[in-house]
Parts: structure tokens; sequence; C-alpha cells
């Protein structure tokens, strides 16, 4: 068995369901380009076929027919995704949900909202606090990420810390099987002890199992007061160490992020912004607290402040005034464009108990040495959620290729080592998958391959993420074993 070609047949038959003017072919190369990558390192894989449906029986359609004639289907939000997840490596058809962009209700009776999976995550955010409620997860990309690609990945952000990730917003969603059905996978509920957790299964499992057509998100209050500070530490790990003394003194920050100085700099630089921070900070906390009574916000400063009196930090920046929080926010968002700017590089998106984030952060830079790679590492700390950018810069192409891999086998390694995993938000994706077998064992993988066969009995939607589907293993398609 061998997935098929998109010929001019299959063109008209796919074109029939969603409009021509819903159709990019590669022949329109610029109109093409942009659903060639997402933003994971400098990949590029074109389909044979992109469409933008318009509603979930469009997409319905689409499915039964690419089930039937065993055509590999890769489903795309906004792109922004960091582990090739909407990478259409097997060619074939790129589903966009672009189309799929509608708010369609805010139920401030029940602090919910129902959406399509093609709304930018920050436009739903303003829409919920234009109407006092909050919606906290927030990755860096929420200006272009779209909601259902949150959901695929289970984002999470800085706010994960305090609010949780994207997971834990999402009450329903209806979903397109790869076989065409529609069904709602839940109830709009906050309780459910239904059956086995659907909701849950289409959460995070990357574009593999169904496509999501419409999303009920849990809302809460929006919290109105908020507190930024910039924690400058002469010694990374002393920063890493800091994080869970502050939960241990009974504060939970609505966001705790670390940034080693390499992190910070190019950001500055990126963004012009002439910080000028003193040559001996070597790595800083940003800690945001947030509530509702600003005078609690400041004893819970206060209690932050005796944290760090234990360790050898430089000045501290509170930011008082919304220019300023926003500008250091910018900084820290900024991040991950300014290593990309930089370098070719690799990011793994590493995650460990919190408390172990000091052995993660030392053990990463003794791989390094040991490989002769550099590394610059921000991330969410509180969450133990920690991005380590292998930069390139002057390795060769070999060491690049051949060597580094096992570097970051030993990174992975080391997590599991320390209680934790090999990818916190990111996704596993195209390019974490040659290292699942880290992660996960073969008892784990043989339920997921299961799951994943009952869901989509031709291995057609999303082929070759996260692991191989049996389907895949049986047709040996050569990109696959890469
Ligand atoms: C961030 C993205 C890269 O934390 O996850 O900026
Ligand atoms: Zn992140």
């Amino acid at each position: 068995m061998k997935f098929n070609p998109v010929t001019p047949d299959v063109v008209a038959a796919l074109a029939a369901i969603v409009g021509e003017e819903h159709v990019v072919l590669p022949a329109a190369a610029d109109d093409m380009f942009r659903y060639t990558h997402d933003e994971t390192e400098d990949l590029r894989y074109q389909p044979e076929i992109v469409l933008k449906p318009a509603n979930a029986d469009e997409i319905s359609h689409i499915m039964r027919y690419c089930h039937e004639n065993l055509l590999p289907v890769t489903p795309r939000g906004a792109g922004t995704g960091l582990s090739g997840g909407a990478l259409a490596v097997h060619k074939g058809v790129v589903l966009s949900t672009e189309r799929l962009n509608r708010i369609i209700q805010i139920d401030e009776r029940n602090l919910q909202a129902t959406v399509e999976p093609g709304v930018i995550t920050q436009v739903f955010q303003e829409a919920a606090i234009a109407k006092g409620l909050y919606y906290p997860p927030d990755p860096s990309s929420r200006g272009s990420c779209f909601l259902g690609g949150n959901l695929s990945e289970s984002s999470g952000g800085p706010r994960a810390v305090k609010y949780g990730v994207t997971k834990d917003y999402v009450l329903n969603v209806e979903v397109v099987l790869p076989t065409g059905e529609i069904t709602w996978t839940g109830a709009n509920v906050l309780k459910n002890a239904t059956g086995y957790n659907l909701t849950q299964l289409m959460v995070g499992s990357e574009g593999t199992l169904g496509i999501i057509t419409k999303i009920v998100l849990k809302l809460i209050p929006y919290p109105t007061q908020n507190l930024v500070l910039l924690v400058p530490f002469r010694q990374e790990e002393e920063a890493c160490a800091a994080v869970s003394k502050i939960f241990m003194a009974g504060i939970i920050p609505s966001a705790l992020e670390f940034m080693e100085r390499e992190a910070i700099e190019w950001a500055d630089r990126y963004l012009n912004l002439h910080l000028d921070r003193p040559a001996d900070e070597r790595a800083h906390l940003l800690i945001e607290l947030d509530g509702n009574d600003m005078d609690l916000l400041f004893k819970d400063a206060e209690r932050v402040y005796e944290v760090l009196e234990q360790f050898d930090v430089g000045d501290i920046l509170v930011a008082d005034t919304e220019k300023q929080k926003a500008e250091l926010w910018q900084l820290r968002r900024n991040v991950p464009h300014a290593v990309k700017g930089n370098s070719v590089y690799k990011e793994e998106d590493t995650v460990v108990p919190r408390a172990e984030l000091p052995k993660l952060l030392k053990g990463v830079k003794e791989i390094g040495r040991r490989y002769n790679f550099k590394s610059v590492c921000y991330g969410h700390a509180g969450d133990g959620n920690l991005h380590v950018n292998i930069v390139k810069a002057d390795m060769s192409d070999e060491d690049w290729n051949h060597k580094l891999p096992e570097g970051i086998k030993e990174i992975f390694e080391l997590c599991v080592s320390l209680g934790g995993t090999i990818s916190g938000e990111h996704g596993i994706g195209l390019v974490q998958r040659p290292y699942i077998g880290i992660a996960l064992n073969p008892v784990q993988l043989h339920l997921m391959r299961g799951i994943k066969d009952l869901f989509d009995p031709h291995g057609i939607l999303n082929p070759g993420k996260i692991f191989l589907s049996s389907k895949e293993v049986a047709m040996q398609a050569p990109v696959l074993q890469a």
C-alpha cells in the first residue's frame, strides 16, 4: 500500500468541494510558499494542493474522498508550529483552517466561548477581555497563531505557570474524523465523568486523529492588576534554583520566565532597545504577579524579595508603567525570533519537575561542552520548561548533521532521568519523532498506535508525525525512514 498522487482528476474532485478560488496549486508559487513551511528551523515541504474549506461539511467531504483514495492530508492552522507538525512530508493535501475564523459566541452567563479553529489567539483574548473575561494561554506567537493549532499542540506560554495550558481550557470540540464523520467529543460542562475523555485525547494529538472544527473554551474573570519584575542573577544556575524557592514561599506568580544573558542580549539587539545590562549579569528571571488588589500584590512581591535575598542578584527592575511592562514582555516574546535571526538553530522544548531545573541547565551545558555546541536557553522556568536553543554558529555541517543528534539524545535522556520529558509545549511533530522512544515505552507506543489505527484506518491524516503509525511502517515510504 502506498499513498496516491494528486492527479488532475483529484484536483477537480477536491476543487468541486471547496470551490476553485479556495485551492492553491504549486503553479501559483507565491501563494504556495507559505504552505511549504512552518516556524520550525528551515524545513520546506511542498504539498501537491492546498485546500481552504469553509466549514465542517466541506472538511468531511474532503476527508471521505482522501480516505477512499489514499491521499495524505496535513491539517494546518497559522503555520507557527515549532516541531514541523504542519509540514506535508508526504506531499498530498494541506488542509488549511484559515477560513474557519469566527468567534461564534462568548457566553457571559457560563464563562464559556465557542470558536472556530482559525481564530487568532490574541484576537480571541482581546474579545474576551472586552467582556471582562480572560483566556490565559498565551504562546509567544499569540498575535498570529490559531486556537486550533494551540489545541493540537496543547500550547502553553508564560501564564501556564498559574493558569494552566491550553488543555485546561478546552471543554468540548467538534471534529471531523479521518473517515469523514463529524462529532462532538464531550459536553459543554466543567465536570464530565461520562466515558473516556475524547476531548482531551484530541487536545495535543497534533492533527493526527481528526480535524478540529469548533471549540468550546472555558474562560475566567480577568485579573485587573499586575506587577512585573526583572531580576538579574550573577549565576545562571542560581536563577534556576530561585524558581522553586518562590513557590515554596507560598507564591504562585502569573509568569516566571528564565532568560540566559545571551537570550536577553540577542532580543535587545533584535529590537534595538539598547538596555545595556551590566556585564556581570548572567541570567534573568522575569516575574509577573497578578490579581485584583494592588496592596496584596505588593505583599506578595515582598515575599518574593525575601526569597531573592538568599541569592546573588543585581538591581531588580520593577516595571511600574504599562509601557515598561510591555517592553519587558516584548523582549521576552522576541527571544525566539532573535535566536532565529542569529544563526541556524534547533530548539529543544525540554521539561522537568521545577526543582530539577538547575540540574537540567547544568547538564545541557555539560553535554554542549562534550559535543562542542553552544546553547542559548530561556523559557518557562516556573513550569520547569526550558527552551534549549542549539545554535549552529561555526559548527561544521558534518558535526551538525551527524554528531549533534547524539548530543540531543543525551539532553532528552537527561530530561527523562530527572523525571521530565522531551516536549512541554511544542509537540513532537516531525523533528522530535526520532527521539520518541526515549520518552515513551513500547507499551505506551503500542496503545497510541492502536488509537491512531482506530481513528484513521488508512493512516492518511498527518502521516509522519509523533511516531510512525502501523500503516506507515507497512508502507515504508522513504521520507519516514529519515
Ligand atoms: C516561547 C516559545 C518559543 O516560549 O515557546 O517563546
Ligand atoms: Zn515557550
